[in-house]
């Protein structure tokens, strides 16, 4: 017999079951409390709304713990390949030597462009966007793939046919900004090492990343497989959730992805640490102007909506760069500052107490720098390494024979009873 909790409105007393996740995480079913009550629940910004039910991935935000499929994060960092990484997360389990050999297969043969996709570039000014770019690309990808999935291995082949050419129109518009020449995938090389060909390697001269370079981009690019409902992700449940294909959906997730507060924050922090240290400015006098309310100045890279403890995923990362600027003997000074920062933030009680620690983008972008990845691009390496996540969640939505259409509902707050006048007799005061 499940748990009830009981609420008491209008007089009347109503039965809610209580869910419990195989983490112990407790809810609230309140799916009835409309039929049964005529009320509904608000939660602006969705801070106490469970979206979902999902078996992908595992935060607790208190702990500072984060599992895909059960794994910790910390056992599958740097044991497990992005590609590894990818396939536990879209399909649930590690996978077998044969699992991996079939999907590395496909990601190699599913690596190149449609020709008539590559014109699509000439189409975007040279210094459009990246994100814009992609997203746009991702979606134009539908009008050229099999969308129809009925089972796992077709969603196999979309997942690499997804994944792998995300990756090739990545670099296709790296090199369509810089205005060198499109870099064709090559068949003997393995995911990410084809990604940095396809982005460093010119016509008379190939690229060959270092073991210790192709680590870190596979460790950067895992630790963004997934992250539960964040606002991309949940982006990519809402568009298929209408039976959107998974192009489209995921071409969703990725314009979700961009903003300063999601995905955008990688680039947001090296502008912030960039700014910091060409003015000068003592990083006691920052953190004093971020905690000042009115000057809208936020700590990039500081704060998560889940996260009330150290983002697992920020600790490795930190290793992970020294660890990189050591084997390519850098000093990255952005990379000091950061450390500055933080070192002051988290003994400020206004960070103490609002319980805000560094997250995943705080020092991912000194890995990317330390590769030679452009600012912009930043967002779009996120983007990548997310792929996995999106392709999973778009999956459970495919794959739930009871599924919905996402449908939220609002508290209306706005003119009651108003009607139509013909125009001459619209007369609106400055407020209005
Ligand atoms: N710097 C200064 N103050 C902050 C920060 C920050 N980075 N983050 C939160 N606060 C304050 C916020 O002003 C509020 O203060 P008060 O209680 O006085 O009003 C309090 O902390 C609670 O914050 P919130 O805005 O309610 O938190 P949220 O859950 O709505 O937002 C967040 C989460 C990640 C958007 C926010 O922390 C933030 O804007 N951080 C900076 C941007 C960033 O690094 N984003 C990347 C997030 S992790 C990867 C990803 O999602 O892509």
């Amino acid at each position: 017999m499940s748990r009830m909790a009981k609420l008491e409105l209008d007089g009347k007393s109503y039965e809610l079951p209580i869910v419990e996740g195989t983490e112990k995480e407790l809810a609230i079913d309140i799916s009835s409390l409309r039929a049964q009550t005529g009320y509904i629940t608000l939660d602006d910004g969705y801070g106490n709304t469970g979206s979902c039910s999902s078996a992908i991935t595992f935060i607790d935000g208190d702990k500072g713990v984060l599992r895909y499929r059960g794994i910790p994060i910390e056992e599958i960092a740097g044991k497990s390949s992005f590609v590894e990484t990818a396939w536990l997360v879209i399909f649930g389990h590690l996978p077998t030597i044969e699992d991996r050999e079939r999907f590395s297969g496909l990601l190699t043969e599913s690596s190149r462009l449609d020709e008539s996709m590559r014109k699509h570039f000439e189409g975007f000014p040279p210094n459009g966007h990246p994100m814009a770019i992609l997203s746009a690309m991702i979606n134009a990808l539908s009008t050229h793939e099999p969308v129809v999935i009925d089972d796992d291995r077709d969603l196999e082949e979309a997942a690499a046919r997804l994944m792998s050419k995300v990756r090739t129109i990545a670099a296709a518009s790296y090199k369509a900004s810089v205005g060198e020449p499109i870099v064709y995938p090559r068949y003997d090389m393995k995911y990410v090492e084809n990604f940095l060909h396809m982005m460093f390697s010119v016509p008379y001269r190939d690229y060959e990343p270092t073991p210790e370079v192709s680590a870190a981009l596979n460790l950067f690019l895992a630790l963004h497989a997934d992250h539960e409902q964040n606002c991309s992700t949940s982006t990519v449940r809402m568009v298929a959730s209408s039976q959107a294909n998974m192009f489209a959906s995921c071409s969703a997730g990725v314009c979700a992805l961009w903003g300063p507060l999601h995905g955008g924050a990688n680039v947001a922090v090296i502008e912030m640490l960039e700014q910091i240290r060409e003015s000068g400015m003592p990083v006691s006098e920052y953190v004093a102007k971020v905690k000042d309310k009115q000057s809208g100045i936020k700590l990039m890279g500081f704060g998560h909506r889940v996260y009330r403890n150290f983002d697992p995923r920020s600790k490795i990362l930190r290793k992970a760069a020294d660890d990189l600027l050591a084997s390519m003997k850098i000093h990255d000074p952005l990379l000091d500052l950061a450390q500055e920062l933080a070192d002051v933030a988290l003994s400020d009680d206004y960070f103490v107490e609002r319980k805000l620690y560094p997250n995943v983008d705080f020092y991912s972008g000194t890995i990317l720098r330390a590769i030679g990845i452009p600012l912009n691009m930043f967002t779009v390496m996120f983007a990548i390494g997310r792929m996995p996540g999106w392709i999973a969640n778009w999956k459970e939505i495919h794959d739930d024979p009871k599924g919905r259409i996402y449908r939220p509902r609002q508290v209306y707050v706005g003119h009651t009873g108003e009607h139509w006048m013909p125009r001459e007799e619209r007369h609106y005061d400055e407020e209005d």
